[in-house]
């Protein structure tokens, strides 16, 4: 009987739940392994802190977000703080001998890039891996869809529907700032989503003079007011994005916000007859329940990693690709680079020729230029 090892690294998201449960189940109920659950992350690795992951461990859960395992976005054990000595040290051979000393036959790493980048890692140095690509952002190469964006963008769209009826009862221009990081996925689905008539992504430098337009063209129309949706990475032509803080102990440690309202001040002096107001989702979209598509996604992702576990197809992550299951390379999703470094192969961004893309401007959705 095999034993699997799961962990869920990085910031939490929607469908956590209902991948654990999947990976528990099929490993159970298909192949007769043992599930166990490392606790926090590749810290749970380190200290050897797991718990077993039964069938009634996992009961009830598909629907709830969040992650019953914990998670941490800082503890890379390539790169590991130690507190007592306070120095930074690889500490990942220690990892290593703990999934021996448990006797684990493969690990299940559920994650975004910075946790993708230690699986590749781990892999290097024989661990069998399979990764299941997490993140509300969208923006992992290598698959079409993560799990956590279509629960995120369907915030965003029920966030738009109210902020509609307010802005239409003031005459207000309101602006909704969402996640997505440095790409433009969750502002350009939930803005399509949520009928917004302007919708700022990072891959797009915004010309405010743009927006100014949309606003005064509707008006022009008699529709008093405005719902514009700016993804957090947004940059107007000077290239500057809006940073709010930087977390030093974290592998990424940009945190962005600010895009909303600098907009939201560009337009005031623009349009100071009309009454701007700022919204800031922020983690709203990674809250609460999974939507009924990252149920079925995640459990998609959650069998495909035991199926590929079993048949041996350590080092890479389940991915789906023109709507079908498969798998890629981890050393492909996350790039050759050194071990511990977590430099990407990159994101994926929003193309421009995208069919997303070409809808919205078809139904003249100002994307900033
Ligand atoms: O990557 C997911 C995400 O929610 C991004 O959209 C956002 O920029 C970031 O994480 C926020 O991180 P934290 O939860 O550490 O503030």
């Amino acid at each position: 009987m095999k034993k699997i090892g799961v962990l869920t690294g990085g910031g939490d998201c929607p469908g956590l739940n209902a991948v654990i449960r999947a990976v528990t189940q099929t490993a159970i109920k298909k192949y007769g392994y043992e599930v166990i659950g490392y606790k926090f992350g590749y810290r749970g690795l380190y200290l050897n802190d797991f718990e077993a992951l039964t069938l009634d461990r996992v009961a009830g859960t598909l629907p709830e977000g969040g992650t019953i395992l914990f998670s941490s976005n800082k503890d890379n054990l390539f790169n590991y703080y130690i507190e007592e000595e306070d120095v930074y040290r690889d500490v990942s051979d220690i990892a290593v001998e703990n999934l021996n000393k448990e006797n684990v036959d493969a690990l299940v790493v559920i994650g975004g890039d910075g946790t993708l980048t230690s699986a590749r890692d781990f892999a290097r140095k024989g661990i069998n891996v399979i990764g299941v690509p997490k993140t509300i952002d969208n923006d992992l190469p290598e698959t079409d869809i993560t799990f956590g964006f279509n629960s995120a963008y369907n915030v965003v769209s029920e966030a738009l529907g109210r902020l509609r009826t307010t802005a239409k009862s003031h005459h207000r221009v309101m602006i909704l700032e969402v996640m997505g990081r440095h790409t433009g996925w969750i502002a350009l689905a939930g803005g399509i989503a949520g009928s917004a008539s302007a919708i700022i992504i990072p891959e797009i430098e915004y010309d405010i003079n743009k927006v100014v337009e949309v606003i005064e063209k509707r008006e022009y129309r008699g529709k008093l007011f405005t719902l514009i949706v700016v993804a957090e990475g947004a940059k107007a032509v000077d290239g500057i994005i809006s940073v709010k803080k930087k977390v030093t102990d974290s592998p990424d440690s940009i945190r962005l916000g600010g895009a909303g309202e600098k907009i939201a001040s560009e337009l005031e002096k623009l349009l100071p007859e009309k009454e701007i107001r700022c919204t800031v989702l922020g983690h709203l979209q990674r809250g609460g329940d999974t939507s009924p598509f990252d149920r079925i996604l995640s459990t998609r992702y959650g069998v495909g990693a035991i199926d590929y576990i079993h048949k041996k197809k350590f080092g890479n992550m389940v991915c789906i690709k023109k709507n079908e299951l498969t798998y890629a390379s981890l050393e492909d999703v996350i790039g050759r680079g050194k071990t511990g470094e977590t430099q990407k192969g990159g994101s994926k961004t929003v193309n421009l020729n995208d069919e997303m893309v070409r809808t919205a401007r078809s139904i003249e959705i100002c994307l900033g230029d």
